[in-house]
């Protein structure tokens, strides 16, 4: 009977956690996102607008010469990818010093981004551009392996984010752009880790773009039961729940029937209390 248990334990556990139908890679092609510089306006017209915006909105936190202050850290030497992903996502320009970056929508439009982006960048060498994203080519596949291996134990499996140790939470990843994951990955921003190429490779990195795109994007369940995508603990215990209750039903409905069976057999009644018990096999009574 235990053995049955677990036989039973094992092949619920197996429809409750399998694991999300990794996508096909032969789904309809992928919508390239590379950037063009083409559409950017002229240099000197972007660092002029981006100089002016950061005058504005930023340098009052983070220094004329985004030298840094007692408020806000330097950015010199950051890249473009870094100020842009920081920009895009909303997190910045912060309210007040203290308060936390939270992603909300952007104040800028694009080409205001990246004016941002480029002034700050070039104020100083060094740093992450503005990555370039080809998913054309790209695997999501593969890129779910990536994503399970590396990003999974702070976003959780569905990207539904989740509360980290301290107070910290890694956020949800629905709804972030494609240039946006790649610039986290290569920028590591606050408690994220940073990613090179030597753990995540140029091809990795767009597998895991199309995942995170394509696939986590979708509030739309991509497997398993939608449990509101709570992550994987409060996954299994409502799995484990259901599992046991279901184990505890099929025990009692076995019993039931085995006791059925033997009544039949011995034709009608148990033997009264204290006769000699037949030498059937009634389970009730013990034969040493
Ligand atoms: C009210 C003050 C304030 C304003 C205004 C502000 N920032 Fe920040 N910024 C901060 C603080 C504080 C941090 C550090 C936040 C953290 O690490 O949690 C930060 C962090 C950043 C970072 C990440 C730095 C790093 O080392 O990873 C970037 C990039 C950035 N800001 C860019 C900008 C840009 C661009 C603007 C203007 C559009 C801006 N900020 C406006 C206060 C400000
Ligand atoms: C150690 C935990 C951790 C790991 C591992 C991790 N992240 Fe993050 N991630 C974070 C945290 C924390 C933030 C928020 C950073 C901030 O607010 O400053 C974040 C932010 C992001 C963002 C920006 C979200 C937004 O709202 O714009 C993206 C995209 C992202 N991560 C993708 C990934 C991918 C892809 C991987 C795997 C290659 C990964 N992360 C691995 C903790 C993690």
């Amino acid at each position: 009977m235990p053995a049955g248990v677990v036989v039973a334990a094992l092949a619920l556990a197996s429809v409750f956690f399998a694991p999300r139908r990794a996508p096909s890679a032969a789904a309809a092609p992928l919508p390239s996102t590379v950037l063009t510089a083409a559409t950017a306006p002229s240099r000197t017209a972007q660092l002029a607008l981006g100089r002016t915006l950061f005058d504005e909105n930023c340098s009052s936190c983070h220094g004329a010469k985004a030298q840094g202050s007692a408020l806000a850290p330097n950015l010199r030497g950051l890249g473009a990818g870094t100020v842009d992903l920081w920009v895009s996502s909303g997190w910045m320009p912060l309210a007040n010093p203290t308060s936390q970056p939270i992603r909300k929508p952007s104040m800028f439009d694009r080409t205001q981004t990246e004016a941002i982006a480029g002034y700050v960048a070039s104020l100083a060498p060094g740093g992450l551009p503005i990555p370039t994203v080809d998913v054309a080519g790209a695997n999501a596949a593969q890129g779910f392996s990536v994503f399970a291996l590396n990003c999974a134990p702070c976003h959780t499996i569905t990207g539904a984010g989740d509360a980290l140790a301290d107070g910290l939470s890694a956020p949800s990843l629905h709804g972030v752009t494609a240039i946006q994951v790649a610039e986290a990955v290569r920028s590591g921003p606050g408690n994220m880790p940073r990613f090179g190429t030597f753990t995540i490779s140029k091809q990795q990195l767009a597998d895991v773009v199309a995942y995170v795109t394509r696939h986590i994007e979708q509030p739309s369940n991509p497997g398993g039961l939608a449990l509101g995508g709570v992550g994987p603990v409060a996954e299994g215990f409502v799995g484990l729940f259901v599992g046991v209750g279901l184990c505890v039903l099929i025990a009692l409905w076995i019993g039931d029937r085995n006791e059925r069976e033997d009544t039949g057999e011995h034709g009608g009644e148990h033997a009264p209390p204290g006769a000699a018990a037949p030498p059937g096999n009634d389970p009730e009574v013990a034969h040493v």
